[in-house]
């Protein structure tokens, strides 16, 4: 019996696999296949299709999809990342073809899906489910889902929450709100496997707290704790930052101290990306409607006769660095 046969039926535990294939790749070198003891090509094909799982194969994602150590590259060489919330099929396709790197299931969905006032009612739930409505559209783009809020109070939650969002949902990294204080949280997911991106500036999801939306990092003391902030959630492991409604010298100043990719939005220009609410670009926010125009936004239907060529133009303008202009920054 030639070896790797001998191997196969040696085997019955399904957990076993994994060493198995790593076997028969050091044992095809190292015996460097007489006649009798090449593996078949049918046999590997075999195996592989087995540890796939039946119809994998028709879902699995082209050697292109976007991944933490691609953003890692773009950033490296001064590629601007193009970023955009979605929420449903219909849009996460068109944002896949039009060249969207990111993807964010961000919880703006309670104010621009659900109509709310404010994002604290979305639950997990409400992300996992938008997140399992877009994620099988991504062929490219790299998904991130937003934990909402109170959903990482602990360290458990926070826990429960990114398995059901990257395995109920398919996301491949959870973002959550906060500075240093969440850095414990931030560090029990990072070793566990979870993809984190860190939320600095503006924090919605502390409205009632705050009162009020507005810029963060105006004052002196305000910046050095933020850039403080970033040190230490990127010491903890977070892969992203994400800073919002910031002036843009400090956003400059943190995407120079950071390591990893730092995603603006009302940010300024000398970011690693941009990220902005899909009907925000679209012009059909219920926040616009109301005459609430944030000063990073742009309409990018205002010049296009699809949606498609609207988000094309965005993520050009993205990578170009023609968006955000000066009159979009604090
Ligand atoms: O919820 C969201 O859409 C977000 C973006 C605005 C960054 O957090």
């Amino acid at each position: 019996m030639p070896w790797w046969a001998a191997r196969r039926t040696s085997i019955s535990m399904p957990g076993a696999c994994l060493s198995w294939a790593a076997q028969v790749i050091s044992q095809q070198d190292y015996r460097h296949a007489t006649e009798s003891n090449a593996v078949p090509a049918a046999a590997v094909r075999r195996r592989r299709s087995w540890r796939m799982g039946a119809g994998m194969s028709a879902t699995a994602k082209p050697s292109n999809a976007v991944q933490v150590s691609e953003l890692r590259r773009m950033r490296e060489a001064g590629e601007k990342i193009a970023c955009l919330t979605a929420y449903d099929a219909s849009f996460a396709l068109i944002e896949d073809r039009a060249g969207v790197d990111v993807v964010l299931i961000g919880d703006s969905l309670g104010m621009v899906i659900q109509g709310r006032g404010t994002t604290t009612p979305v639950t997990v739930a409400d992300i996992e489910y938008h997140s399992r409505c877009v994620a099988p559209h991504l062929q490219r783009a790299f998904l991130v889902a937003d934990l909402p809020f109170l959903s990482f109070a602990t360290r458990e939650r926070a826990l429960d929450a990114s398995q059901r969002l990257m395995q109920g949902g398919g996301a491949k990294m959870v973002k959550l709100e906060g500075g240093r204080e969440q850095a414990d949280i931030v560090e029990y997911l990072s070793v566990r496997g979870v993809p984190v991106c860190a939320h600095l500036g503006l924090q919605p999801q502390l409205i009632h707290k705050v009162g009020a939306f507005k810029v963060a990092g105006r004052e002196d003391a305000q910046a050095e704790a933020m850039l403080h902030d970033a040190r230490v959630l990127e010491a903890a492991g977070a892969d992203l930052l994400l800073l919002e409604c910031v002036p843009a010298a400090l956003a400059k100043r943190i995407t120079e101290a950071a390591h990893v990719p730092v995603i603006g939005i009302g940010a300024g220009p000398d970011v690693s990306g941009q990220i902005l609410v899909l009907y925000d670009i679209l012009g059909i926010s219920p926040a616009l409607s109301h005459g609430r125009v944030p000063r990073f936004v742009k309409n990018y239907m205002n010049d296009s006769a699809t949606v498609e060529a609207a988000i094309r133009a965005y993520v050009a303008e993205v990578k170009s660095g023609a968006y955000p202009a000066p009159e979009h920054c604090f």
